[in-house]
């Protein structure tokens, strides 16, 4: 289980300013990137658990935005992170989705940035998969 590939997706374009249909400047998302990217260099889990910039996630109401991935594990997207206060906080709960086999992370167990903001939870697909196999 830990040796699959886990990834935390960071959204670029988030908070982003944009100006004649253009975006200008650096947006809210692509600092927390960089921030994310900064403090993982000393992380334990920084050649495990690859963070990956990626644009929109369709919760920009509700930004900056990041979620959680592995196979075979819960599906997390969180939302309302600061770029100024998460970043630690966003590993802390990355090295615990990466700890739970089953990447389940409960409120009273997150860090104090993410046990609100948390936008969908979702179950592993081979769990439904395995499900219907054995019901045929
Ligand atoms: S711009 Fe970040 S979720 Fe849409």
């Amino acid at each position: 289980m830990l040796n699959k590939q886990h990834t935390l997706f960071v959204c670029t374009t988030c908070a982003g300013v944009w100006q004649n249909g253009k975006r200008v400047g650096e947006s809210k998302g692509e600092q927390l990137l960089k921030q994310l990217q900064q403090i993982a260099q000393n992380w334990e889990l920084r050649n495990k658990f690859l963070i990956q910039g990626v644009e929109c996630m369709s919760a920009c109401s509700r930004s900056c935005v990041i979620a959680f991935v592995a196979e075979d594990k819960l599906t997390y997207l969180f939302g309302d992170l600061s770029v100024d206060s998460s970043a630690s906080a966003v590993l802390q709960c990355a090295s615990q989705y990466y700890t739970n086999p089953d990447g389940s992370l409960p409120w009273s167990e997150r860090p104090e940035p993410l046990k609100k903001g948390i936008l969908a939870s979702i179950p592993p697909l081979s769990k439904w998969t395995k499900l219907h196999l054995h019901s045929c």
